[in-house]
């Protein structure tokens, strides 16, 4: 569902200090800008829940929002503005992720979050899906080497298809559910989105995926 555009959003987003307004310039730099060793990047937060949830759940690691809309990002910068706690650990940016190999160095994210991402059902828009192979390249690049996405969706297509497109860009499945929240998971934030479909009942898939295999060491 399209949300209203807010005609306050642009001018707030401006005005705030935690949205980085040219993330290229901060290549490099980040986990030194956040004070940290861990850097997490949500992109696609939508209004905000689980990049301001998480950021304060584990303060010690870095967290960057990613969000294309001006509206929806306003409304979860609000949310940053808004809430107490640490802030410093973070940060937002209002762009497309498209490009977002331009704003990290090589291996600089630790972990990358997709959360209810848009499905995109009809195949000729696929290659806007944030699990699409040419997102993924980027993903390679960005991540380090024990780096890993964690996807969630609602979505059994989108699910299907980024198993596909991971397992055909040689990355290894970690972890995955077909009803995540079958049990509990008190360390996994649940977003707006997933709020939603756990309220219909419906289950939510979610998978780990890593550039390597974790070698197991013997003891
Ligand atoms: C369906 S919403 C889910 C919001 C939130 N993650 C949740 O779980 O409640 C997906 C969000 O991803 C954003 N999005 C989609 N493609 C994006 C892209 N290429 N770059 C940044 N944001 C994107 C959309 O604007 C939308 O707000």
């Amino acid at each position: 569902m399209r949300m209203r555009k807010l005609p306050w959003a642009e001018d707030f987003l401006n005005e705030q200090e935690v949205v980085v307004k040219e993330p290229a310039q901060y290549k490099g730099t980040w986990k030194e800008m956040l004070d940290c060793t861990c850097l997490h990047v949500e992109i696609g937060t939508g209004k905000g829940d689980y990049w301001t949830k998480m950021s304060q759940c584990y303060p010690d690691f870095g967290w960057i929002g990613v969000e294309k809309n001006s509206s929806v990002a306003a409304l979860a910068v609000r949310k940053f503005v808004n809430m107490e706690g640490k802030k410093e650990h973070m940060r937002f940016i209002q762009d497309d992720a498209e490009e977002i190999a331009q704003w990290f160095a090589h291996g600089e994210v630790d972990v990358i979050h997709l959360n209810f991402s848009d499905p995109w059902p009809k195949k000729r828009a696929h290659k806007k899906r944030l699990s699409n192979h040419k997102f993924i390249a980027q993903y390679a690049d960005i991540l380090s080497d024990d780096g890993e996405i964690q996807m969630k969706t609602d979505n059994s297509s989108l699910f299907e298809y980024s198993i596909m497109e991971f397992q055909n860009e040689g990355w290894y499945l970690h972890d995955f559910s077909v009803d995540y929240r079958r049990v509990e998971h008190d360390e996994d934030v649940i977003t707006e989105y997933e709020n939603r479909f756990m309220e219909r009942n419906q289950p939510i898939y979610r998978a780990v995926w890593k550039k390597h295999p974790v070698v197991k060491k013997e003891n």
